[in-house]
């Protein structure tokens, strides 16, 4: 995984066909997809269920770029291991999953994948401060997580402070939720770079008919780039 600043496209496959999660990678990736987004959810740290780890290893082999995970679970310690051994490039936890963020991203790093840390909607810019140089992204949460299909929540102060914290170091900033053509502009120009989207991507579309997904993903990535599709 080389570093930029460059914005890109993680479908969530939250919103693909729960059934056909191979073929929805490998759809969305050929479509125009720099990253896939996998979110694991475990109806404790927030109130859904999605799958863990051994449906992120069964889906590996579809993905051909950044398998990037997203976990919404506490702890998170004891299954760090289990999400290398699934191949995930990029693992993210929760600054509020647990008292001990530090020492779960120091593990993420040593398992040998990049760590993220993601802050929900209530949660301020200084809660991930002293772990700039612990982390390879930080997650801005733009809905209260554990459902797609949620309306975005303006973040954009918050974005900024953390484009600044950030500095020069090769930290990616993602923004989660509700990110479609008209929400996507406000991040990109607060200063993000990975734009994760999960109904703004697969409406319209499918495994038969994935053209949509194409559509969807070139008028995310125009509108963020101040072009509108
Ligand atoms: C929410 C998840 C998101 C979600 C985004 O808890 O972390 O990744 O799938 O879905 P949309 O883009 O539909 O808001
Ligand atoms: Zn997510």
């Amino acid at each position: 995984m080389t570093f930029d600043r460059s914005i890109k496209i993680a479908p969530s496959i939250l919103a693909a066909d729960f059934a056909n999660f191979g073929a929805e990678c490998a759809a969305v990736e050929a479509q125009g997809a720099d990253w896939i987004h996998v979110d694991v959810m475990d109806g404790h740290f927030v109130p859904n269920i999605t799958f863990g780890a051994a449906t992120c290893a069964a889906i590996r082999p579809h993905i051909k770029g950044v398998m990037d995970v997203h976990l919404m679970i506490a702890p998170v310690d004891a299954y760090i291991e289990d999400f290398a051994k699934a191949g995930a490039d990029v693992l993210t936890a929760h600054v509020e999953a647990g008292p001990h963020i530090h020492r779960t991203l120091q593990a993420i790093r040593g398992a040998g994948m990049k760590a993220g840390v993601a802050l929900n909607p209530g949660t301020p810019a200084s809660a991930v401060s002293e772990l700039m140089d612990l982390v390879d992204l930080v997650c801005v949460m733009t809905v209260n997580p554990g459902f797609g299909g949620q309306k975005f929540i303006d973040m954009t102060a918050k974005i900024k402070a953390l484009r600044e914290m950030i500095g020069d170091r090769p930290v990616h900033i993602e923004i989660d939720g509700g990110v479609d053509p008209k929400t996507a502009p406000l991040v990109a120009q607060a200063g993000a770079d990975v734009l994760v989207a999960g109904s703004a991507v697969f409406r319209g579309g499918s495994v038969a008919d994935p053209a949509p997904y194409g559509d969807n993903i070139r008028a995310i990535r125009a509108a963020a780039s101040g072009v509108w599709a």
